[in-house]
């Protein structure tokens, strides 16, 4: 081989929790093959994996790191080590919604959504990534659906990806000119939140709204901006239909 810090990952099969698997044409570092795939002169080898059971379908999945997460991807919901839950009643959300006076006549005590997020290093800590899931209820305050507060990331210049498990919505965005766009949701769409955009969800449904979501652990949340301007649309109950209708 010319050169001697890579080695030709074809001859190196190798042993995962999945079974066997053989790398295809590409290569890699010798070092990177010792540390990550436990091969090559590293003797720590396959140990390194987290030893998931064999038994794990497509509805479950752990991350290689220590297993530490598990995702149940049917249901979404997360458990393991280093997961943080949010819970936000009506009571929580003043000023949130359009009509004011509606919210104040719900119990203050419904839930409206819950956030479980997997922290695997600080908060605010540069080159980290997250991962949680938001289940948001059913449910309207005046013609406005469910949703959650919105931000935008602290640090603007971070984006995130959003997967939806199950149910319906809207994933309402706006850019820093305060332009607002809408997306729907529904099972397995998956959506890019640029950096610059603030963020929010609406359930246009008649059952539990489930996302999964990944961001970057130094974004933070920016909830004052949303508080004090709102965002310039709306997802309401029109004639039946949900509609992103702008404020005025
Ligand atoms: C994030 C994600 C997401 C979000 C929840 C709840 O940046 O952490 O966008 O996990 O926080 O969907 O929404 P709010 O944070 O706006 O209440
Ligand atoms: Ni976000």
């Amino acid at each position: 081989m010319a050169d001697p810090g890579h080695a030709d990952v074809r001859r190196n099969e190798l042993a995962t929790p999945w079974g066997r698997w053989a790398a295809s044409d590409c290569s890699v570092t010798t070092e990177g093959v010792g540390k990550i795939m436990g091969t090559g002169s590293d003797s720590q080898s396959a140990s390194q994996f987290p030893q998931a059971e064999p038994s794990l379908g497509l509805d479950s999945i752990t991350t290689l790191i220590k297993a530490q997460l598990s995702v149940n991807l049917q249901t979404g919901e997360l458990s393991g080590d280093r997961i943080q839950s949010t819970v936000r009643t009506i009571g929580d959300l003043e000023g949130i919604f359009r009509d004011e006076e509606a919210r104040q006549a719900l119990d203050p005590s419904t839930l409206v959504y819950r956030v479980q997020a997997f922290l695997p290093v600080e908060e605010g800590e540069e080159g980290g990534l997250f991962w949680g899931t938001t289940f948001l209820e059913p449910g309207r305050v005046g013609d406005e659906y469910f949703m959650t507060k919105g931000h935008y990331h602290a640090k603007r210049a971070r984006g995130e990806y959003y997967l939806t498990l199950q149910g319906s919505g809207g994933l309402i965005l706006m850019d820093e000119e305060r332009r607002t766009t809408c997306e729907a949701m529904r099972p397995r769409t998956l959506h890019y939140i640029p950096a610059h955009t603030a963020h929010r969800v609406a359930n246009t449904g008649e059952s539990l709204l489930v996302f999964l979501a990944c961001w970057p652990s130094d974004a933070g949340h920016d909830y004052a901006a949303v508080a004090r301007q709102g965002f310039s649309a709306r997802l309401r109950k029109v004639g039946g239909i949900p509609t992103l209708v702008e404020e005025r």
